[in-house]
């Protein structure tokens, strides 16, 4: 299959191990993110698929031809990869059509020159041709490090926290431009970050790092979403209502109703995690399962609002929970409502501390 194979790969600095046994695919035309904590070795893998860190167990190839395994390492240029890390790190003393075609050593004058002037009108900046880096703002010298990435039509991207430096708004524009860009030229893209929702919008697949460099969960952002592995992968995303206690004949009750968990046994302590936006709340009752809850506070965000709410009654009266609903809430209008879970956004685990 064309594209990117990672595996096997560990790797250690000194006796620190950073990456353990790490295998990936990224089949031409998608893009996975590797998402994970600060540390847990992205950058690292990264590096050493370009063939800045030496390989030390492993193996990486690029559309079916091994670029290195023990005994073999190509340097990187002849891995035909394009990279754009987080600094973007333009040449200075060079203008911009100049630094988009640095890569295109291998071509005429002429030829480069043509070419980086077609990246630059990709990007929408052949007015700046003759400009400096400094001349430039901030997500203009972005687009021209995807350009320069681009410019020799690349087997494989890498993209280390590309969008890291760029204010929210032109951050999500330019992540767009990107995204709009590398699906044209059916490339294989291996992006960094460690903001979860930016490796969803972009994302084919994910790959959910864990602190020891180690993957936990891999699958396309849906399945990350809705499925998530484990309580890490599931918190990823946010704030969550959490609620513990025992199975008891294959359930386990929360304050919203019985949860399933039939092949936990009996007595075991469960958590059960709930989005916020899995609680939604309505004026009246439309379901049986509806329960009657108080409302302390709403703060608005913009899109959503986040709402405080508290049990009204039952078991778990004066519980409090938190729910995320869409657009602007007056919890002065609606002082008692009606709590109602989607079954979507519940997840359940053991809890870490039970010792069975
Ligand atoms: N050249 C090096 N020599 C020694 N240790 C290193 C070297 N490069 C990285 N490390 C260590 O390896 C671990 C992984 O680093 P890496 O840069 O791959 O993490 P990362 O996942 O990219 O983190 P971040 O999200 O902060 O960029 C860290 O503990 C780091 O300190
Ligand atoms: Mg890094």
């Amino acid at each position: 299959m064309q594209g990117l194979h990672i595996h096997g790969i560990h790797h250690a600095y000194g006796d620190t191990d950073v990456l353990n046994n790490v295998s990936l695919t990224v089949p031409a035309g998608e893009l996975v993110c590797l998402l994970g904590p600060s540390g847990c070795g992205k950058t690292t893998l990264l590096r050493i698929a370009a063939g800045l860190e030496k390989l030390q167990a492993g193996s990486i190839s690029i559309d079916e031809s091994v670029v290195a395994e023990p005994g073999l390492e190509l340097p990187p240029e002849d891995r035909k990869i394009g990279f754009m890390f987080q600094d973007y790190a333009l040449f200075p003393h060079l203008t911009i059509r100049d630094n988009v075609s640095f890569g295109l050593f291998r071509q005429s004058k002429q030829a480069a020159r043509d070419r980086a002037m077609e990246m630059l009108e990709q990007v929408g900046l052949t007015r700046h041709a003759d400009d400096y880096p400094h001349m430039l703002s901030g997500g203009q010298q972005q687009r021209v490090a995807l350009a320069r990435a681009l410019a020799p039509a690349p087997r494989l991207v890498l993209l280390d926290e590309p969008f890291s430096g760029l204010d929210s708004n032109m951050r999500a524009r330019i992540r767009q431009e990107t995204l709009t860009m590398l699906k044209q030229t059916n490339v294989a893209t291996l992006m960094v970050t460690h903001d979860p929702r930016e490796a969803m919008f972009m994302s084919d697949r994910i790959k959910v790092m864990g602190a020891n460099g180690q993957v936990l969960q891999s699958g396309r952002p849906v399945d990350i979403y809705y499925k998530p592995v484990d309580e890490y992968v599931a918190r990823l995303f946010g704030p969550v209502n959490m609620i513990e206690g025992p199975v008891a004949g294959g359930r386990l009750e929360t304050s919203f109703g019985p949860v399933d968990s039939e092949d936990i046994p009996d007595g075991q302590i469960m958590r059960v995690l709930i989005r916020l936006e899995g609680l939604s709340l309505h004026y009246h009752s439309g379901a049986p399962t509806d329960v009657p809850v108080d409302v302390l506070t709403a703060h608005l965000l913009g899109d959503s609002s986040i709402v405080h709410i508290r049990m009204r009654e039952g078991p778990n009266k004066g519980v409090e929970y938190r729910a995320r609903v869409h657009g602007s809430f007056d919890p002065t209008a609606h002082g008692q409502v009606w709590a109602r879970v989607d079954p979507r956004c519940i997840f359940q685990y053991p809890n870490p501390e039970d010792g069975r």
